[in-house]
């Protein structure tokens, strides 16, 4: 089956606009690091499902569109950063040609959860 073009825009941390496009079954991991979107700390884990920063805020009609959540995506998001009742892990959301067109709102902070045991000053 032949790949398709799919326009997604995204709304990066500084709430600037950024149009790209890419194929369907990608997902929008894969568009962020494919056309190398400059969007802060984004898919710090590449898509394993171990960190929360890929975490998007999608619309309503948007989200209703997408299939249903594994307990592991859910699990994860309720750790995300500025969760939303429309929020999803940006690596388990792949390009359709339904998708065409749709705004994909990054939110103005992430929330690493691989990193949090490590930050604070060791004694
Ligand atoms: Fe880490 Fe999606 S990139 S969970």
């Amino acid at each position: 089956r032949s790949q398709e073009k799919v326009t997604i825009h995204f709304i990066n941390r500084n709430r600037e606009k950024i149009t790209t496009s890419g194929s369907t079954g990608d997902s929008l991991l894969d568009l962020v690091v494919n056309q190398n979107l400059d969007l802060d700390g984004f898919g710090a884990c590449e898509g394993t499902l171990a960190c929360s920063t890929c975490h998007v805020i999608l619309d309503q009609k948007v989200y209703d569109q997408l299939g249903p959540i594994t307990d592991e995506e859910n699990d994860l998001l309720d750790l995300a950063y500025g969760l939303s009742d429309t929020s999803r892990l940006g690596c388990q959301v792949c390009l359709s040609r339904d998708l065409e067109g749709i705004t994909v709102c990054v939110p103005d902070g992430v929330n690493d959860m691989r990193s949090s045991e490590d930050t604070g000053p060791k004694l």
